[in-house]
């Protein structure tokens, strides 16, 4: 690829442009070592605390802040949410959802997709079809031990962000616009021979970036990998889920200090398996 990717944290024009304009990017350097060491250890405690996930495992943790306090220290610095603020075009933020993934060495290529559910036709089928529909970045995603072809991370598809976007030649995506497959196969494409593949690689403190609707994967694991994101909505956008405030979030609250509390008011938790 001949454009560049990476931009400074602060530099909220290059990372706006780049989403506009190729769907993805990196923000250099938004944590510190010693704030990637906790968040590692802290998906290890929310998500194998007696480390016996077996190789080639992915797990997910789908409330992820509700468990991390360092994560919540990292919304206490002000470079990482003007830059959030600056992704939403709104100051006034809740937390929209957040989760950490564990992947273990021999996890093999994921199948390239898009988070986005603003295409589905038909009734919600999961929680994901009432949070997923916002054009706001899907992807603001820590890789902690950086992203790399060579040892695990994060690929896209460059260009995939736009409506008018059209799988390459000799692919198609479902009727929902949710999984991409080759044409004649019956499962999703999990390989990198695509046209527009572009395997991220970025350091552990870069935040990954990608647009609502940019197609992408995880590359094959070749370490134990630790990733988590946090993503915010404006206030504005005011979501109706089906599911009950969980308690969960009610712990989240009340051990929140005063001036993060904001950050709750219209955050609906998830239930990660709601069904209708
Ligand atoms: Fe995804």
């Amino acid at each position: 690829m001949s454009y560049n990717i990476y931009f400074e944290k602060t530099d909220h024009d290059g990372v706006l442009n780049a989403l506009a304009t190729y769907g993805y990017c990196v923000a250099r350097n938004v944590i510190r070592p010693d704030l990637i060491d906790r968040l590692k250890g802290e998906i290890d405690l929310a998500l194998d605390p007696e480390r016996t996930l077996p190789p080639a495992n992915g797990k997910f943790h789908l409330t992820f802040a509700e468990e991390s306090h360092a994560l919540w220290d990292l919304v206490d610095n002000s470079d990482y949410m003007n830059l959030c603020a600056a992704l939403l075009g709104d100051r006034q933020l809740c937390l929209h959802r957040s989760a950490a993934i564990l992947r273990t060495p021999g996890d093999p290529m994921g199948a390239w997709h898009s988070d986005h559910r603003g295409h589905r036709k038909g009734p919600p089928t999961s929680a994901n079809d009432f949070l997923n529909l916002y054009s706001m970045p899907s992807g603001g995603w820590f890789y902690l031990n950086g992203s790399h072809p060579d040892r695990s991370g994060l690929a896209v598809i460059e260009y995939s962000h736009t409506p008018d976007w059209q799988p390459p030649e000799g692919f198609h995506m479902d009727q929902d616009r949710i999984f991409l497959y080759r044409d004649g196969e019956e499962t999703p494409f999990n390989q990198s021979d695509i046209p527009g593949y572009v395997p991220l690689i970025s350091e552990p403190g870069d935040l990954l970036l990608f647009a609502a609707m940019t197609i992408h994967v995880n590359l094959p694991t070749n370490e134990r990998r630790y990733s988590c994101g946090m993503a915010f909505r404006p206030k504005t956008v005011q979501i109706d889920v089906p599911w009950a405030l969980p308690e969960s979030v009610e712990r989240l609250k009340a051990r929140l200090p005063a001036h993060q509390q904001t950050l709750l008011e219209g955050y609906t938790g998830i239930v990660p398996d709601w069904k209708p």
